[in-house]
């Protein structure tokens, strides 16, 4: 089912102006949104939610590549509570030629791709070792550290791998083995033994392999799994690590990323830890989440669906940035590793419709406080891969992921709906265009159909106009044009199931399948006319939201203020 018509679109001074006009109503009704004294019939009834987008300042920004995800080391006898969902996707033997990894890896571009987990500390490069000693694979062995024996990366699976990343212009972040050789005295662990990640380093660097970010260690932190380091080691283990990579890529244009410590956070270690490292060290603060508990759990859909629940997170994210507010202006930070449910998952929940709930509000609430990156444990793996581990087949999440990178943009503007938290809401400059608009992720958990209208407030802009300060942005928009031009069109990008455990999910009505060559769907939205009587300030539609479980992406096609006013894309970064 697809709607084809013709988006009409009011030149671009006639749309500013529209803006103009609209923010100085704003600002005579106050704050009340709904007041009806600017002019405007806006009522707001009981069955109207009011989403209001603040668009006044960019709230934060994310790199282009924001969309990432894993692979992991585990063997195919990884178990969780007698399931085994790792199959043959290890870094080891996951098959690099499948035709569907490659798509979706294309799909997935501007893409960034985390090379690591728990077994990544252990694990040997095989490069500049005693020569007798063979790559060794990966074996259960319950007397180790986290189950399993030491295994071994062979330098030609490290080419092959890197191969498909190059050809896929995936961008590549490798965790090191930060417990090679590490000597223990009692329970404290001294320092790391470099030699070999230097060796491994200096082979990728000849072989001219590009990694975007080099990553130390794998949950470490306080509430290590398995074990702990030091915050005061581990920042002497990270300056060590940009000794290494600052005098091997001497000379390069653009050095790779420093990334640590991809653990679970801890308020006082990560202080700790970037104090004592100090400026120009960690270039990206890395965190892992697993919020919803083991994988085992039976009430994984009730914390999914349970708003509070899932505002749990925010207050770790509020910590991590005042962190690097505080003690590391110099970094940033990413999700560096996020599956929901650890231990593998839940088979028909994390690979499942309803997982994109736990997804997309992740995506939303991380790019809202300014990570630059979202790593999905796993791209396939476990239960909660964006692929079928067996099949390669694309998970409901998969799909939620290419929408997102396709429509949420690089810059987050602050968005709220009172009084109902059921309807989470995010809002993004739109991706992919130089003419503006906006484009709005909103999620119904509620068992009530609602409608909703989109406002945008633009308040401290239009203070500034009431004070007749000169120098505002608005004076440049010439006054000559009168005609008040609302956008006309929106694209609605309406994501449903049957089920909330199905594991096929529907664009507007019709499931999402790849074609017959195996190639990805062209996830095309409907168009809508902005009809709404109401509301006729912004965006000027009101949206009924049906009684089906339906995270649902929108674009308003013609909104060109404020994402034209700035550029902030980054992508990667380049050092001098
Ligand atoms: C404005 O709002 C008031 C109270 O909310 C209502 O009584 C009145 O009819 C409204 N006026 C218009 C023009 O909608
Ligand atoms: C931060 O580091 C400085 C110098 O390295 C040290 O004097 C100070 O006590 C540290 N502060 C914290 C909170 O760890
Ligand atoms: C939802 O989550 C909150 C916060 O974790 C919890 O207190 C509450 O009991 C949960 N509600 C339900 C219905 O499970
Ligand atoms: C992968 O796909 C196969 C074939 O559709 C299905 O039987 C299996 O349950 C899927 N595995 C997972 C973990 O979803
Ligand atoms: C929504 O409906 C389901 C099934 O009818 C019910 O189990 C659940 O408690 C309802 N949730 C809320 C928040 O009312
Ligand atoms: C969204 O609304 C409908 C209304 O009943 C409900 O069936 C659906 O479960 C809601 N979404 C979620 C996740 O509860």
């Amino acid at each position: 089912m697809r709607m084809v018509e013709k988006h009409k679109k009011a030149s671009m001074k006639e749309l500013v102006q529209w803006l103009l006009t609209t923010s100085m109503l704003l600002s005579a009704s106050a704050s009340r949104m709904c007041s009806n004294n600017t002019g405007t019939s806006c009522e707001k009834s009981d069955d109207v939610l009011l989403v209001e987008v603040d668009g006044s300042a960019i709230l934060a920004t994310t790199d282009e590549a924001f969309i990432c995800a894993t692979l992991d080391w585990w063997p195919p006898d990884k178990c969780d509570y007698g399931s085994c969902a790792w199959g043959q996707v290890s870094l080891l033997n996951l098959d690099l030629s499948n035709p569907l990894l490659e798509k979706s890896l294309k799909a997935l571009y501007p893409f960034r791709i985390r090379l690591g987990g728990t077994l990544q500390d252990h694990i040997v490069y095989d490069v500049g070792l005693n020569p007798t000693q063979s790559c060794l694979p990966i074996v259960k062995d319950e007397a180790y550290m986290f189950g399993f024996r030491e295994g071994c990366l062979s330098m030609g699976r490290w080419i092959a791998l890197n191969t498909l990343f190059a050809k896929t212009g995936t961008l590549v972040a490798f965790g090191l083995n930060a417990l090679f050789r590490r000597p223990k005295i009692g329970d404290v662990w001294g320092p790391w033994d470099s030699s070999n990640a230097r060796d491994f380093i200096e082979f990728t660097i000849n072989q001219g392999i590009q990694v975007e970010a080099w990553e130390l260690g794998n949950e470490l932190t306080a509430y290590g799994v398995g074990t702990t380091i030091s915050p005061e080691q581990y920042a002497q283990d990270v300056k060590e690590l940009r000794l290494i990579i600052d005098s091997l890529y001497e000379g390069f244009p653009r050095r790779p990323l420093l990334v640590a410590p991809d653990g679970f956070f801890n308020p006082q270690w990560f202080t700790v830890f970037l104090n004592d490292s100090g400026p120009g060290i960690v270039d990206v603060v890395t965190r892992h989440i697993y919020n919803l508990g083991p994988g085992v759990s039976t009430d994984l859909v009730d914390k999914i669906l349970n708003t509070s629940y899932l505002d749990n997170e925010l207050g770790h994210f509020r910590a991590v940035r005042e962190i690097l507010q505080t003690t590391a202006p110099w970094a940033s930070s990413w999700v560096g590793e996020a599956g929901g449910a650890y231990n593998s998952g839940h088979h028909l929940v994390t690979d499942a419709f309803v997982f994109s709930f736990w997804y997309l509000d992740q995506l939303g609430m991380a790019a809202s406080f300014d990570n630059k990156a979202y790593c999905r444990q796993s791209l396939i793996g476990g239960n909660y891969g964006l692929l079928n581990t067996t099949t390669f087949q694309p998970n409901p999440d998969m799909y939620s992921a290419l929408l997102w990178k396709r429509l949420m943009g690089s810059r987050v503007l602050a968005t709220a709906i009172d009084g109902y938290p059921q309807m989470r809401t995010y809002t993004h400059c739109q991706q992919g265009t130089t003419t503006g608009g906006l484009t709005l992720l909103l999620m119904n958990l509620s068992n009530s159909t609602v409608n909703v209208a989109v406002n945008l407030l633009s308040h401290p802009k239009a203070e500034t106009m009431s004070h007749g300060v000169k120098k505002s942005k608005y004076q440049l928009i010439p006054k000559k044009s009168k005609v008040l031009k609302p956008p006309t069109t929106r694209s609605e990008y309406h994501l449903s199931a049957p089920y909330l455990h199905s594991q096929t999910v529907m664009l507007n009505g019709s499931p999402l399948e790849l074609t017959q060559s195996g190639d990805y769907p062209s996830l095309d939205p409907i168009t809508k006319e902005n009809t709404s009587p109401h509301y006729k300030q912004v965006c000027r539609f009101s949206l009924r939201i049906l009684r089906t479980v339906s995270p649902l992406t929108l674009r308003c096609t013609t909104m060109d203020y404020p994402c034209d006013q700035a550029e902030f894309l980054e992508f990667g970064r380049t050092f001098s």
